[in-house]
């Protein structure tokens, strides 16, 4: 009896993770707000990418189409809000489950790579580096996903100040860590805007690639939310001027 029970509560869970699903579609500019899927590469499903050695977890993959041209010119120190929704289609009206099922727990993080040309296609073999990272705050036991939820799915990434001018592909990524106490598990939701940054300096952060970032074993992607106090998110440490 216990044991069929115990079945049934994780199918429950099983099937509520499955509404996680999340999309970031479009960017604020320091307030200014660009428009869906402007300077964004929309993935048209907001279903999960959950092997991290896939091509997909770049940037993800099956984009809204025609993919934008635009490359959104952003100061450096200037902060990108970025807008996630249930959908792709954005913000269409009340939903329960927008920006994301709010049951769902987990990180919010942001990368840069300087890219010749924001708008190119290939998205392999870039070298990112980590911008902003937000877990779970041990007082308040709010994870950045809940953040996001109440924020109704904005969450701010400043450009560090030091970064050079140039063309930039900032990926932000949701991770959904309902499911993730082994792996695969974990539920990884991200986009990338075309960014410019003007300004800036001359720093050179230390990169990683994706995919290779996360291993299988990152007890940032491999934990059991139900049981933590603390959790660091996935990743290299984030780059500061
Ligand atoms: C983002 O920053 C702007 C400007 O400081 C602020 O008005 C807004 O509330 C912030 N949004 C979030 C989600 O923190």
């Amino acid at each position: 009896m216990k044991a069929s029970f115990c079945a049934l509560a994780s199918l429950l869970l099983a099937a509520s993770s499955v509404s996680a699903r999340t999309v970031f579609s479009a960017i604020q500019v320091d307030g200014v707000e660009l428009g869906h899927g402007v300077a964004v590469r929309v993935p048209s499903a907001n279903a999960p990418v959950t092997d991290i050695t896939s091509k997909n977890l770049i940037c993800n993959s099956g984009f809204v189409q025609p993919v934008s041209d635009v490359v959104a010119s952003v100061p450096a120190g200037g902060v990108v809000a970025a807008e996630f929704h249930h959908t792709s289609a954005g913000y269409v009206g009340p939903d329960p489950a927008d920006p994301l099922d709010p049951t769902n727990k987990g990180p919010v993080l942001a990368y840069l790579a300087a890219v010749p040309d924001a708008t190119q296609e290939d998205v392999t073999g870039l070298k990112w580096f980590k911008i902003f990272e937000q877990g779970l705050n041990p007082q308040t036991h709010q994870w950045a996903s809940d953040l996001l939820f109440i924020n109704e799915g904005y969450v701010n990434i400043t450009i560090p100040s030091c970064v050079k001018a140039g063309q930039y592909l900032l990926r932000v990524e949701s991770i959904s860590l309902s499911s993730a106490s082994q792996y695969p598990g974990a539920e990884f939701f991200m986009s990338c805007a075309q960014i410019e940054v003007t300004g800036g300096g001359h720093a050179s952060p230390e990169t990683v690639s994706f995919p290779g970032a996360y291993t299988a074993t990152d007890p940032g992607i491999v934990t059991n939310i139900y049981a933590v106090e603390t959790y660091t998110p996935p990743g290299p440490a984030v780059f500061e001027c």
